[in-house]
């Protein structure tokens, strides 16, 4: 017989609940929240996720009742604990409790980073990564290690994702600007330097925003675009492959919303190739937010028998991956 758990995603902008089984994602529900300007407004973004989520949960239950499944033989629902913004957090955990009431099952909280990886790690043949977790507001190299997912190195002040969102504000570029960056950093002509800042394992990107921002009064915008990537991305890279010296480990997977980035892949790529590992990345669909990973998750923690229950179920928007007592490995 075969586990089936419904997990609901919500730390952000992206509403997205799914059941997925041990071997595929039954069904998948997103209704994404779109900011009018800017970035993310947390109290709209939760009244957002509220004003849908019985709408998503509804619509995931039909599908799954079309596919044979009753919803009371689910084993149980899965919700992201953190982090992430504190509104959104408690909107979706509202929602989980009220279906674990219901159907009476148990409740997992779990954790948003460690998802990423484990999603990643179902849909690649990755095992054991050292993982490059890049997203919005996350930044982090991160491998398993004695029980527990070990960050070996993070960003100090902001993701990479809220950087790249931030720099393309003030460069005039629509929200989410990654993409946009990525696009004119394409047509560049030379490298203009910003500031490099790793100290340590960990790295900084917010002296390298106001650089970039202004070197945009006297260098094309091509040019910055691809001078910010060039200069973060490689910052992230040095970390991931210092990572991999210290662990031993022979494979890299890249995570979070941010792996859409071809550069970003191709750097990775050509620095796993160099030291002989195997680099990885999931399909588009599991590399940003989405429901999946946390029934996945979800899953892996029920099996092994890490089962939250309603007591517990509080949300931690400064939720650490390395607080986490791995119990599935
Ligand atoms: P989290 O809650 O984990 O921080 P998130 O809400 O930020 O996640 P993601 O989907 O993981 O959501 O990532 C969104 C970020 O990815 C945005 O900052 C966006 O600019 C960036 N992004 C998307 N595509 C690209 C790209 N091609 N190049 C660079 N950045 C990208
Ligand atoms: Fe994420």
């Amino acid at each position: 017989m075969k586990t089936r758990i419904l997990g609901i995603e919500g730390t952000a902008w992206n509403l997205s609940a799914a059941v997925v089984d041990e071997d595929d994602v039954i069904s998948e529900v997103t209704e994404t929240y779109q900011p009018d300007t800017g970035g993310i407004h947390p109290r709209e973004a939760s009244q957002h996720h509220a004003k849908y989520a019985s709408t998503v949960i509804q619509k995931l239950l039909e599908n799954i009742k079309s596919k044979g499944i009753d919803p009371k033989t689910l084993d149980a629902v899965a919700f992201s604990q953190g982090p992430g913004l504190g509104p959104c957090l408690r909107t979706v955990a509202t929602a989980a409790r009220m279906l674990s009431l219901t159907l009476d099952i148990p409740i997992i909280g779990v954790n948003h980073c460690i998802a990423h990886i484990e999603v990643g790690k179902w849909k690649t043949p990755a095992k054991d990564p050292v993982v490059l977790y890049v997203s919005g507001a996350n930044s982090q190299v991160l491998a398993y290690r004695k029980g527990k997912y070990r960050v070996f190195g993070e960003t100090l002040d902001v993701g990479i994702g809220n950087a790249l969102d931030k720099f393309a504000r003030s460069a005039g570029l629509n929200h989410p600007g990654g993409p946009r960056i990525e696009k004119h950093a394409e047509n560049f002509k030379k490298y203009v330097p910003l500031p490099y800042v790793v100290k340590g394992m960990d790295f900084s990107f917010s002296g390298l925003t106001t650089a970039a921002r202004d070197a945009l009064e006297y260098e094309a915008m091509e040019d910055v675009c691809y001078s910010f990537q060039e200069t973060a991305f490689a910052m992230m890279v040095e970390v991931t492959e210092r990572a991999l010296a210290h662990t031993g480990k022979n494979e890299v997977l890249l995570a979070g919303g941010v792996g859409a980035n071809m550069r970003l892949r191709d750097m990775l790529d050509i620095m796993s190739n160099d030291r002989g590992a195997s680099f990885y990345v999931p399909e588009k669909r599991f590399m940003g937010d989405n429901g999946a990973m946390i029934a996945y998750l979800g899953l892996l923690m029920y099996r092994s028998g890490s089962i939250t229950g309603l007591k517990d179920s509080h949300v931690d928007p400064n939720f650490r991956p390395d607080s986490v007592e791995v119990t599935w490995i």
